[in-house]
C-alpha cells in the first residue's frame, strides 16, 4: 500500500529551532528543553566539530576547500545525544579541544560541508518527525518552516564569562576569541549567523538558565509541539 503524502506531515514543522551564537547558553537551554518536552535533540554545532576533528586527523589543511571538499565522504561520524565517534572511535571529548575550536569556523565555511551536513540534518529531522535542533542556521536554512524558532544571545562579556568558568580559560582571551569567532562565522558567503526573520529573540545576560527553558517550553506548548501522551496521541490519529 502507498501511503498518502500528507501536507498537515511535513516533520520541519514540528522542529524547535534554538540559533545563536558561541555561549549564549544554546547547548545548555537546548538539551534541557529537548528533555522537558519529550523531543528528540540535535547539536549540529557538534556535527561541524566532528568533521573538524576527521579533517585535522588527516592532517589536511582545515582552510584548503577542495581538499576538504575532496575528503569529506571518508569521514564517517555518528552524533548521538550524549556521544560522537568520528571515524569509529569516541570523540565526545576530542571535539571540544582548542585545536578543533580553533579551525572549526574554516571549516564550518566550506560549502561542500555544508552542504552535505545540512542534508544530514534534515534527514534527521524526518526520521525523527521533528525535534530540538541548535545552531547557527536551524531557522534559516535548515527547517524555515520549523514551528518554533528562538535566537539567543547574550553580551560578549557575559558570554565570555560563562566560556570561561566552563574551560578555566582567562576571560579577556576567551572574549577576543568569541568576537573572532563571531566575525568569521557572520560574515561567511554560505549560510551566515543570523537570526531568522521570524525568530523570537531572547537575550539570556540577565536570565537563568531556568527561566530560558521556561520560556521556550511555555513556547513549544503553545505551538503544541511538546511530546505529552495527549499531543502523542493526537498525532496518531
Ligand atoms: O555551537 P558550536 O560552538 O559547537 O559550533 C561550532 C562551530 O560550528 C561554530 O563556529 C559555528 C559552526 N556551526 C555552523 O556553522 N552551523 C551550525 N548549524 C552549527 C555550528
Amino acid at each position: 500500500m502507498i501511503a498518502e503524502a500528507s501536507p498537515d506531515l511535513d516533520p520541519q514543522t514540528s522542529v524547535v529551532a534554538i540559533d545563536g551564537p558561541a555561549g549564549s547558553g544554546k547547548s545548555t537551554v537546548a538539551r534541557r528543553v529537548a528533555e522537558a518536552s519529550g523531543l528528540a535533540y540535535l547539536d549540529t554545532g557538534a556535527m561541524y566539530r566532528a568533521i573538524t576533528l576527521g579533517v585535522l586527523n588527516r592532517s589536511l589543511d582545515p582552510a584548503d576547500r577542495d581538499a576538504v571538499a575532496a575528503a569529506l565522504p571518508a569521514i564517517d561520524i555518528e552524533v548521538g545525544r550524549t556521544t560522537v565517534l568520528v571515524d569509529g572511535a569516541a570523540a565526545t571529548d576530542a571535539i571540544r579541544s582548542a585545536a578543533v575550536t580553533q579551525n572549526v569556523s574554516a571549516v564550518a565555511a566550506n560549502p561542500a560541508v555544508r552542504a552535505a551536513l545540512v542534508g544530514l540534518q534534515q534527514q534527521w529531522i524526518s526520521q525523527q518527525q521533528g525535534g530540538v535542533l541548535e545552531g547557527r542556521d536551524i531557522g534559516t536554512v535548515v527547517a524555515p518552516r520549523a514551528g518554533v524558532k528562538v535566537f539567543l544571545t547574550a553580551s560578549t562579556r557575559e558570554r565570555a564569562r560563562r566560556r570561561a568558568l566552563e574551560t578555566g580559560g582567562d576571560i579577556d582571551e576567551v572574549e577576543a576569541d568569541i568576537i573572532r569567532r563571531d566575525q568569521l562565522d557572520s560574515q561567511r558567503a554560505e549560510s551566515p549567523l543570523r537570526k531568522a526573520e521570524d525568530a523570537d529573540v531572547i537575550d539570556t545576560t540577565e536570565y537563568s538558565i531556568d527561566e530560558v527553558v521556561g520560556l521556550i517550553t511555555a513556547m513549544i506548548e503553545a505551538a503544541g509541539l511538546a511530546d505529552t501522551a495527549d499531543t502523542h496521541e493526537k498525532r496518531m490519529n
